[in-house]
């Protein structure tokens, strides 16, 4: 042993008096409707995968202005939008749905996007968040989600909604193109029991 390998281990005090780290904390969370200052960290967690990933087909950072707009544009609509949050108040992800199509006839369906920050996955957020997203379309009067989803880098995502009864209802190839390469959609359908007969997008 070297001496100052000795002298180390001398130094080291026994067991019951060296400082114990710090329990970890459960993971908590809570989920209600977003709200004009939560704009700044879903942009932030959206953005992260916009730049890192092909999950979102967006090259673009979105902006503050841009999100702002999107969350008047779904609250005019009675669409829900959704966060969850922890219990110091940082938004941890979110969930929201948005017009399949701009023509009236699909003014029942929608189309879902999730996302949540990359310290928040794989803890059970995400289901709790999408089963939330989907009780809040049903109140709504909404009859189906679709969700378009990457066919690279997106199991996650493929899996969570599968868990949820969500079934494929079709691929396409090839049609997105970013960081060099082509990337094909996934879409996966699922029929909600809707809590109001009438229906939605004020008509
Ligand atoms: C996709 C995402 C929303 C899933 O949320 P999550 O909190 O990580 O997932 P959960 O921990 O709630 O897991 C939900 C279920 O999916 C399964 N699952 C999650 N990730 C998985 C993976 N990579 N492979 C296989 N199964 C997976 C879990 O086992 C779990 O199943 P269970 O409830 O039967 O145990 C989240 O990971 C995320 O935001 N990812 C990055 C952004 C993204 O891909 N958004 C979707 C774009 S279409």
């Amino acid at each position: 042993m070297l001496e100052e390998e000795y002298d180390r281990d001398r130094r080291r005090l026994p067991r019951h008096l060296r400082r114990q780290p710090e329990p970890e904390q459960p993971f908590a969370f809570s989920i209600r409707p977003v709200e004009d200052a939560d704009v700044p960290d879903i942009r932030e967690i959206y953005n992260y995968y916009v730049t890192n990933s092909v999950v979102t087909f967006d090259e673009d950072t979105w902006s503050i202005a841009q999100w702002r707009d999107k969350r008047e544009q779904l609250q005019k609509l009675g669409l829900p939008f959704l966060v969850a949050q922890s219990p110091a108040g940082q938004v941890l992800g979110y969930a929201l749905v948005q017009p399949m199509s701009s023509k009236s006839a699909y003014r029942f369906s929608v189309e879902n996007s999730i996302y949540l920050g990359q310290a928040a996955t794989g803890k059970g957020l995400g289901r709790a968040l999408l089963e939330a997203l989907i009780e809040a379309c049903e109140e709504a009067g909404i009859r189906q989600i679709v969700a378009v989803i990457s066919d690279k880098g997106a199991e996650g995502s493929i899996a969570l909604h599968e868990r949820l009864g969500f079934v494929e209802v079709g691929r396409m190839g090839r049609v997105g193109y970013k960081f060099g390469r082509w990337l094909g959609t996934i879409y996966l359908q699922k029929s909600l029991k809707p809590a109001k007969k009438k229906g939605l997008f004020a008509r």
